[in-house]
């Protein structure tokens, strides 16, 4: 009888554990490195309803436990500046859905994405956010919080849409220094920094004098000189120097933070370290592109060239160890894919009739959401030019405090989403588009030899991708309203 009771009592006690360490837990990821901004620790993560609920050794109690010995835990990435299906004109269609553009994310590492909701000239803020939440909804693999992009500046824009859709957290927005019909003029640029000033939103700016590159690309169509090359000739450090340092010298005026986006350059990255030193908020990003390739890309046969083209443009090796130095120093606090994809092989991407008459009709951007990551990954921290602290840095901690999400996204602590990245830092392959399969034809990055790689990840605590396949449904990914910028607002210095 002893005996049996015995049993039943540690049966009870067993049974009780069990039904405990369910509620407990829904998933550990035990064994591995775990990889914040400031530190590197051996532990596990305990992750519930979505969130993470505990770091600590020997955790146990879950209904599913991910072994990552041997591996670095990472908070998924944040890349903060893509594009997605953003109408192109001329009949040029991007390559990439909310589907498609969130899957290359997710294989590569990246959890939240935030795309550009683009106002067309004529159309109101609301009117633009309700098309591109049609075309995300649901369609998602990862989170995704839209920017702004401001391309017509109108009274009832700047006086009534803006600053209500900063309080239902947009609060970010872009605003371009050249393309045709993107264009702001200084004034409109002042008048759209006044607003960021006033609601407390982040402006980030494509900064290239429009007027030069159209002067530059007539003399060079003059001279027959049409080829995919000349569009970087068209558009030459100069003038992306001239107008980073005017973007800035408008913000001081305004007296308002900004965001100079996709530095290319020491040139243009020393106008950002000069206003910094001299204690204005002027904030840099560089991207994938401009640390791996060069203006050399752009001379390929035929008309490969075309495959690289994309504004500002790759320039030279010197321009390379600028960015990485940017990185390194602190002068560039994010870093970003500029995901921006079209079909090379296709008459609606690169090579329409007209695209093939000269690089001024290709359509700028190339594809790189899934290869940021690992590329940063192998060439910065492998190869010693960034530390791995650095790495989660500038692909995720700092995106997601710049940008107002902080800290739900951007680092592994208890009480963040359980967005992670499991990275084999070992594992050794050659760059492929397979291995990112967005919706363009081609990688930009292909052939590089890469060490490193994300082999799952998780958002908010469910696996989305594992070794190089999405798994589950898409429309996990949701949208995010976000909080204000802290570089854009005075906050309670205690209050997180
Ligand atoms: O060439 C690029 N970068 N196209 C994307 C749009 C932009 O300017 O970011
Ligand atoms: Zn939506
Ligand atoms: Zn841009
Ligand atoms: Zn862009």
């Amino acid at each position: 009888r002893d005996a049996f009771c015995a049993r039943s009592v540690y049966g009870l006690v067993l049974l009780d554990r069990r039904h405990s360490a369910m509620a407990l837990y829904d998933t550990i990821i035990s064994g591995g490195t775990v990889v914040t901004a400031s530190d590197r620790i051996l532990c596990d993560v305990a992750i519930k309803d979505g969130k993470i609920v505990a770091l600590g050794s020997g955790l146990t109690g879950a209904d599913e436990v991910i072994d990552a010995t041997g591996k670095l835990v990472l908070p998924g990435g944040v890349d903060a500046h893509v594009h997605i299906a953003q109408p192109s004109g001329e009949g040029i269609v991007m390559a990439d859905d909310f589907e498609s553009g969130t899957r290359s994310a997710a294989l590569g590492g990246t959890t939240t994405v935030m795309p550009f909701c683009l106002q067309e000239k004529g159309q109101g803020l609301r009117a633009a956010l309700k098309d591109y939440h049609a075309k995300a909804d649901g369609e998602c693999h990862v989170d995704v919080s839209f920017h702004l992009i401001i391309s017509d500046p109108t009274e009832q824009v700047l006086g009534q849409e803006l600053p209500a859709l900063v309080e239902d957290g947009y609060t970010s927005f872009k605003i371009f220094m050249t393309y045709e019909g993107l264009a702001l003029k200084d004034r409109e640029i002042l008048d759209v920094m006044s607003v960021a000033r006033d609601t407390g939103a982040l402006v980030m700016v494509h900064a290239e004098n429009y007027d030069a590159i159209r002067f530059l690309t007539e003399q060079l169509e003059k001279r027959g000189q049409t080829a995919p090359r000349f569009h970087a000739t068209s558009r030459p450090i100069a003038v992306e120097r001239e107008a980073t340092h005017r973007a800035i010298s408008l913000a001081e005026l305004v007296d308002v933070p900004v965001m100079i986006v996709h530095v290319s350059n020491r040139e243009a990255m020393e106008q950002i370290r000069w206003a910094q030193n001299k204690g204005l908020t002027v904030l840099g990003e560089t991207c994938t592109q401009y640390l791996v390739l060069t203006e050399k890309d752009l001379d390929g046969l035929g008309m490969e060239g075309a495959k690289y083209v994309c504004s500002p443009p790759p320039r030279d090796t010197e321009s390379q160890e600028a960015c990485w130095e940017g990185l390194r120093t602190g002068v560039f606090t994010i870093f970003s894919s500029d995901h921006c994809p079209f079909r090379y092989d296709d008459p609606q991407g690169k090579l329409t009739p007209k695209g093939r008459t000269s690089f001024r009709w290709v359509p700028n951007g190339i594809p790189g959401v899934g290869a940021r990551l690992p590329v940063l990954f192998s060439e910065g921290v492998m190869k010693g030019r960034i530390d791995l602290e650095r790495f989660v840095a500038v692909t995720a901690t700092n995106p997601a405090k710049t940008y107002g999400l902080y800290p739900r996204k951007g680092t592994i602590a208890v009480g963040a989403d359980a967005d992670i990245a499991i990275w084999d830092p070992t594992k050794t392959q050659t760059l492929t588009h397979d291995l990112i399969r967005d919706g363009a034809d081609y990688t930009p990055y292909e052939g590089i030899e890469i060490t490193g790689w994300p082999v799952h990840t998780l958002l908010r605590g469910k696996t989305v991708a594992r070794d190089g396949e999405v798994v589950g449904q898409k429309g996990l990914g949701q949208h995010l309203s976000r909080a204000k910028s802290p570089f854009a607002v005075q906050r309670d210095p205690v209050a997180s």
